[in-house]
């Protein structure tokens, strides 16, 4: 192995520039092989010269705590639809060779890529074209399939604790109800566990479609028995039974639809019931900022590990966390959906707590 390539594609998430540390100072140190970055996703490959940065020990150093990534991003970056203006009109094509001969012409023996369902999806059909990948597994989200969590999930369920924290000192102040709408797609992890950890009342999540006026319900009693705030924690997926998800944004072949407006919606019927509520919606503060200490520490067995997965010239992995040891699946169970399991303990324990889904 004498040249590797990294990529770091979808939106950022906090550790991808851990990973990226892990995988350079292993790859020097451990195999005296060179690292090339691709910047802005799978974008670099076919932006020439300037899409491609040499990373050195030196250009790694201080990165364990920046969020971000150094890489640059592009959750729009799909080679199979690259959105260009011919004769003044928008189309589609396909530059799927192009990144092909990228990594011909660069002479990567590997080449990691950095990314959610959808770059790892991506990521699969290459290998398919002869690109030797290997993935890492990243997102809030914490939904991607056949591992147990994704670096960034603990940092944004961190900083969505600290937001529940504080929205319960000026909830009771103010006898209001609070209602704080977080990130997480189609899977409630982040809410869940946010949820949990900062003793909201009521959490929705995507995988348990709640009633109005269950919510309502749960307010009132509460109200009725001398607590008069209540927290709402709603996942961005959430959806009432028989409804709908809201999007913010209808998607297309390059935009994914953009979920957001549930927290509105639960606040709004709340207000009608006569309860004064507010709405937070937390948003891409759930990105950004410093990885925790957790985050680090699997960012950088992910990072490290893939390039030992490459040294061993196994392609079409993925890094996966597995009884809590670092281990390589194949790349293609990123595919299935990872989604909050309702009959594991999580769920239980927090009805035990008297946590509200709003579905009874
Ligand atoms: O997948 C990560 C995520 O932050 C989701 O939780 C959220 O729905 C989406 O990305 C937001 O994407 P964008 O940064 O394109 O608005």
């Amino acid at each position: 192995m004498k040249r590797i390539g990294i990529l770091t594609g979808g939106g950022d998430a906090p550790g991808l520039n851990a990973v990226i540390r892990a995988a350079v100072k292993t790859a020097i140190y451990e195999y005296d092989c060179e690292v090339l970055g691709i910047r802005d996703g799978y974008d670099g490959f076919i932006d020439g010269e300037k899409g491609i940065v040499p990373l050195t020990i030196e250009s790694v150093r201080g990165l364990l705590p920046r969020g971000g990534t150094i890489l640059g991003a592009a959750n729009r970056g799909n080679p199979y639809a690259r959105k260009v203006i011919r004769n003044g009109n928008e189309v589609m094509i396909d530059v799927s060779d192009e990144i092909i001969k990228g990594i011909k012409r660069l002479e990567m023996d590997a080449l990691l890529v950095l990314g959610g369902d959808g770059t790892l999806r991506i990521a699969h059909e290459l290998y398919q074209k002869g690109a030797p990948i290997i993935g890492v597994p990243k997102t809030i989200d914490n939904d991607i399939g056949g591992t147990e969590v994704t670096f960034g999930f603990d940092t944004a369920v961190s900083t969505a604790t600290e937001a529940i924290d504080r929205l319960h000192t000026t909830a009771e102040a103010h006898h209001r109800v609070m209602v704080l709408e977080l990130m997480g797609r189609d899977a409630g992890f982040i809410a869940l566990h946010a949820g949990v950890a900062g003793g909201a009342d009521v959490i929705l999540i995507p995988e348990i479609p709640f009633k109005y006026e269950a919510v309502v319900a749960e307010v009132r009693q509460r109200v009725e028995r001398g607590y008069l705030f209540s927290i709402i924690v709603v996942s961005e997926g959430a959806k009432p039974q028989g409804g709908g998800q809201i999007f913010s944004r209808g998607g297309n072949e390059i935009y994914i639809p953009r979920l957001g407006g549930i927290g509105h919606a639960v606040a709004e019927f709340i207000e009608q019931q006569e309860f004064e509520s507010r709405v937070t919606v937390l948003g891409h503060l759930q990105r950004g900022g410093s990885p925790t200490p957790f985050d680090r520490w699997l960012a950088t067995r992910f990072g490290s590990a893939a390039v030992r997965v490459a040294a061993q010239g196994k392609f079409d992995r993925m890094v996966a966390l597995r009884s809590g040891k670092v281990t390589d699946i194949p790349l293609e169970e990123a595919a299935f959906p990872k989604r909050v399991d309702l009959n594991d303990d999580s769920i239980l324990t927090a009805r035990n707590m008297g946590v509200s889904f709003g579905d009874e």
